[in-house]
């Protein structure tokens, strides 16, 4: 039986957001370049969205990670599907990701990043859920919204591998 998904955040409200964060990374990183790094998969759709509106120079890279196996819940154990192409020696790193939980992929990544020698490293997302944090020690720079704990779906996010394509931000009922 298909899933029944309730809407959380139309497309209207989740691109204004976009719109408005976009515009703050371009204040703050005024007359510098910024190094997006997009988590692959989940990041991907935010991360398109935020770069079309980014009026500072920007490069690209991307990284994919899996924490989560085919359940709901994170493992804890962060899995290097894919490395960065390009090293970050003295760049603006902005990593951008669609949704941080319990914080244990971004924990992991921010500590083996930070050891390529940026010369900044920042956190963008969509989507915080800080009721899940196990990893407190993430702060998060750039948060388009906060949300309650509920399994949510869309905009990059998915329910096994599932509904990434929608443009809204859903909840998948429990039937
Ligand atoms: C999801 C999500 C984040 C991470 C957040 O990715 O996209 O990357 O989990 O969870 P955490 O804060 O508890 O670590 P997932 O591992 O499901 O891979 P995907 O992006 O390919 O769906
Ligand atoms: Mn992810
Ligand atoms: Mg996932």
């Amino acid at each position: 039986m298909a899933d029944k998904i309730r809407v959380l955040l139309n497309e209207e409200e989740v691109d204004r957001r976009i719109k408005e964060i976009a515009e703050q990374i371009n204040k703050d990183y005024e007359g510098k370049a910024v190094h997006l790094i997009c988590i692959l998969k989940g990041g991907v759709f935010f991360t398109c969205e935020l770069a079309k509106r980014l009026t500072v120079p920007v490069t690209l890279d991307f990284m994919s990670v899996s924490s989560y196996g085919s359940g709901t819940e994170s493992s804890g154990v962060v899995k290097i599907i894919k490395d960065l192409d390009q090293p970050l020696e003295g760049k603006n790193v902005l990593i951008v990701e669609d949704i941080i939980d319990s914080g244990r992929t971004l924990a992991y990544l921010i500590d083996i990043l930070h050891k390529r020698n940026p010369n900044s490293i920042h956190l963008c997302t969509l989507l915080d859920k800080p009721e899940r944090r196990v990893k407190k020690q993430v702060k998060v720079d750039y948060t388009c919204f906060t949300i309650p704990d509920e399994f949510v779906v869309g905009y990059g996010l998915d329910y096994d591998q599932k509904y990434r394509n929608l443009p809204f931000i859903g909840v998948v009922e429990q039937q």
